[in-house]
């Protein structure tokens, strides 16, 4: 075992303020998560998936515990350290794309580097290998109303890789997909999370489950259980 995890947490509480009421999302979530994994968790309705995907990607700051990204404390940085860790450590892929519509499919994938600073005659290259890469060379000129709802989630997933991170954090990446469509996406971040990064998707689908290392399910903000898997389905 490498001496640090990709991800550790450690007894991480997260609350919410809504009125006079305090809502427990998270009630002391401890877990590792390494290099290369793609795990999944799963979970009803309001268990604090999202929540935790969330605090994973320094979106937001938990109430108390730990969260170390490489050995680096992340759950206490200020609001420039997280946005700067965001950019330059994580990718995220949501389920309805959040592409933009009015630009081209390499336009979107080239947006984090063109908003930290690089060319845009510098990204392009990059962004048309990426969108090579997730099978999309002949659609690199479509917007996304041009495009399928698979496609736009490749287009979305190399949007996510630009930046090289070690994370990739996805909430729900085929809530919005066919079961096929879905299936390629997964098999897409199965290999992706097998060439060295992590990937962490917040799911409901069951039969994402085959494609991961390991399942995480969530209760009422705990962790109900958390098993290392063999992929029954491999890239
Ligand atoms: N921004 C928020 N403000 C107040 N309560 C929230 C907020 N986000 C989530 N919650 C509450 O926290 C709990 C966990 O929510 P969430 O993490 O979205 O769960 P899941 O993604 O598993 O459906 C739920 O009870 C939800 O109502
Ligand atoms: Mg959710």
């Amino acid at each position: 075992m490498p001496k640090h995890a990709m991800l550790e947490l450690s007894e991480v509480t997260k609350e919410y303020r809504v009125g006079g009421q305090t809502v427990r999302a998270l009630d002391g979530i401890s877990l590792r998560i390494e290099q290369g994994e793609f795990t999944s968790i799963i979970g009803p309705s309001g268990s604090g998936k999202s929540t935790l995907l969330h605090l994973l990607g320094a979106l937001d700051t938990p109430n108390s515990g730990s969260i170390r990204f490489q050995g680096n404390e992340i759950g206490t940085l200020d609001e420039d350290s997280q946005s700067e860790f965001r950019r330059k450590r994580v990718g995220f892929i949501f389920q309805f794309f959040n592409l933009l519509p009015t630009l081209s499919a390499w336009e979107n994938v080239a947006i984090p580097k063109l908003l930290d600073g690089t060319g845009m005659r510098k990204a392009k290259p990059r962004a048309l290998e990426l969108l090579d890469q997730v099978g999309l060379s002949d659609r690199a000129n479509h917007r996304p109303a041009e495009l399928s709802g698979g496609q736009m989630q490749r287009v979305a997933v190399a949007r996510a890789l630009i930046m090289d991170p070690a994370l990739i954090l996805a909430d729900e990446p085929t809530g919005n997909l066919d079961s096929k469509t879905g299936a390629s996406i997964l098999a897409l971040l199965g290999e992706i999370a097998g060439a060295g990064n992590s990937v962490v998707m917040v799911t409901h689908d069951m039969g994402a489950v085959a494609y991961c290392d390991r399942v995480i399910t969530l209760r009422d903000g705990r962790i109900g259980s958390n098993d290392s898997v063999e992929r029954s389905v491999s890239a």
